[in-house]
């Protein structure tokens, strides 16, 4: 198969770039066609609309880039995904976070087994233990019910939990406080604890259960623990695990009863669907956690099933191709007007730079197209009074994401229909701008004289056709943001497919923490040290010499 930028498709693209859309404005797209919201727009259970009209796109723009997504056979490697196959090629591993929300469990085999029988079960016995946690049944050492949970995990193992109980909240039992420990900088952990640890209980999560940041927090978690007063015997009921690593949890001294297991074939970004999620449901409670993997079963299903023409996340990821690749764009913002929000971009910046941040391709060969986008992005209206003014006037193209829910959780006075007019005012302004000649008849009208008008009105012209996604929901409850995650893993992968890359290894981020490894027992004593580049070794040193 060629690749792109080789292939048919790509070329045709090119052409189309190069020949109408470098130039196109989308005000002139919205002015020649009235209906050109109705064709670019897209609805998905009634509860989420997807508008993509202010694109730099035509029905043309859309037809290639279709057309590009059937020669790379993103549908074929859709299937391919769901069925169990081994997709990850570089660790010889299926890619399964699907079969973790596969509501109706019809069987995905791997290695000649059905995986869902397991996926079941360990469900089953997080609801149990959630049920017992939240009934007071779950006792401390001392009889105590639980009151504080606190999760430690990095990365996949932490981004994804933090997200969904931030973005949930308002669905959350808040009389059982869930805290997550990430940093191996010992702040997180000083300034997590104390809690009484009598009614605490440690969620270590990590999937190898070898990771530095997080076997450091729970050994000092467990050395907090057990410095309370908490007798030896005590880690029992304190500490469980979340972790594919048995060993790994007996040697740190958690009972394999209090191990909920999962599989290498779920990726760390991809976890939140797996035993990873305990702390999501331990803080929602079980049904509100069913419903956030039956609103990723919806969307899998929507992706799996719906034509190119009306698939959200293909459209999606089609668009920040064209942008990626066409227009060169570096970046991609992600925008939510929703405080409840506010890691969702973090989020998605492992979810999409972890998978798509590769240049070599599947077959091992150098990718010769730009692939995964920086991923960025604050809550609305925040992000307004500080990186707006660069993407409306600054000189680099940012296709960004606007997300909002029609209704609000918190309806206090007006606040929630200032917050929509800001996000519908973004985007317009993005799209339309504003003319020199408007800005002129603006400055005339408010009584500017001749030469004080010529010296400002360049400052003041914004010229538009920056290219936005909107998507607003009718309510953020956790059936929809299940479904709005899993659309943005789907676009990840659908573009991992197009660029011809694994998005489901991450090897990026190993020389780092070998070298950090080798680093560590170089910092004890007093001896200078001259084995690295001479910068490393003067900063080494200068730390030395300085702590
Ligand atoms: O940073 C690399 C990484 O492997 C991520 O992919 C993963 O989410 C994170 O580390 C944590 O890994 P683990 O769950 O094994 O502790």
């Amino acid at each position: 198969m060629s690749f792109a930028p080789d292939s048919a498709a790509w070329k045709a693209l090119q052409e189309h770039y190069d020949a109408q859309m470098k130039q196109a404005k989308m005000r002139e797209l919205f002015a020649s066609d009235p209906a050109r919201f109705d064709k670019f727009s897209l609805g998905f259970e009634s509860k989420l609309l997807l508008d993509f009209s202010k694109n730099i796109a035509t029905d043309e723009t859309m037809r290639l880039l279709r057309a590009l997504a059937a020669e790379a056979d993103v549908s074929g490697w859709t299937r391919r995904m769901f069925a169990g196959e081994k997709i990850n090629n570089t660790e010889g591993r299926a890619v399964l976070h699907v079969a973790l929300r596969n509501r109706a469990s019809t069987p995905i085999i791997v290695d000649g087994a059905d995986v869902m029988p397991g996926v079941n079960e360990v469900l089953a016995k997080m609801e149990a233990f959630v049920n017992k946690v939240h009934a007071g049944e779950w006792k401390g050492y001392t009889g105590k019910p639980i009151t504080d949970v606190v999760n430690i995990g990095i990365g996949g193992s932490d981004l994804g939990p933090v997200m969904v109980t931030e973005a949930l909240k308002n669905y959350s039992n808040r009389a059982l406080k869930v805290h997550f420990v990430s940093n191996v900088d010992g702040t997180h952990i000083a300034e997590t604890v104390p809690l009484p640890a009598e009614s605490t209980l440690f969620i270590v999560a990590s999937k190898t259960f070898t990771t530095q940041e997080t076997m450091t927090n729970a050994h000092s978690a467990k050395a907090w623990f057990l410095a309370s007063g908490a007798p030896e015997g005590a880690v029992a009921a304190h500490f469980v695990a979340l972790s594919t690593n048995e060993q790994g949890c007996k040697a740190f001294g958690i009972d394999p009863g209090n191990m909920f297991g999962f599989w290498d074939w779920v990726g760390g970004r991809y976890s939140l669907w797996s035993a990873i999620g305990l702390p999501i449901a331990l803080a929602l409670g079980w049904a509100n956690y069913s419903a956030l993997l039956d609103g990723a079963h919806a969307m899998d299903q929507h992706f799996l099933s719906a034509p190119a023409e009306h698939n959200l996340p293909l459209t999606l990821a089609l668009l920040g191709v064209w942008y990626n690749n066409f227009f060169g764009a570096e970046t991609h913002a992600i925008l939510p007007y929703d405080q409840y929000m506010h890691r969702f971009a973090a989020y998605f910046q492992q979810g999409d730079m972890e998978s798509n941040g590769k240049y070599v391709r599947r077959d091992g060969s150098i990718v010769t197209a730009s692939t995964g986008p920086v991923i960025w992005g604050e809550p609305g209206t925040n992000g307004q009074h500080a990186f707006y003014q660069l993407i409306h006037q600054g000189t680099k193209l940012i296709p960004c994401d606007f997300f909002a829910p029609a209704q609000t959780q918190n309806p206090i006075g007006e606040h929630h229909p200032i917050l929509l007019s800001n996000f519908f005012a973004q985007t317009e302004a993005l799209m339309q701008g504003k003319s020199l000649e408007d800005v002129k008849g603006e400055l005339a009208a408010s009584g500017k004289g001749a030469e004080e008008i010529a010296a400002l009105a360049p400052h003041k012209v914004f010229e538009g056709n920056k290219p936005t996604n909107s998507i607003l929901v009718e309510k953020l409850d956790p059936r929809t943001l299940g479904a709005v995650i899993a659309m943005y893993e789907h676009k990840i992968f659908a573009q991992g497919i197009i660029w011809g890359i694994n998005s489901f290894d991450q090897w990026g981020v190993e020389l780092g923490k070998a070298l950090a490894k080798a680093i560590l027992p170089e910092l004890g004593g007093d001896a200078p040290v001259s084995s690295h580049d001479a910068s490393t070794n003067g900063l080494i040193n200068w730390y030395k010499a300085h702590r």
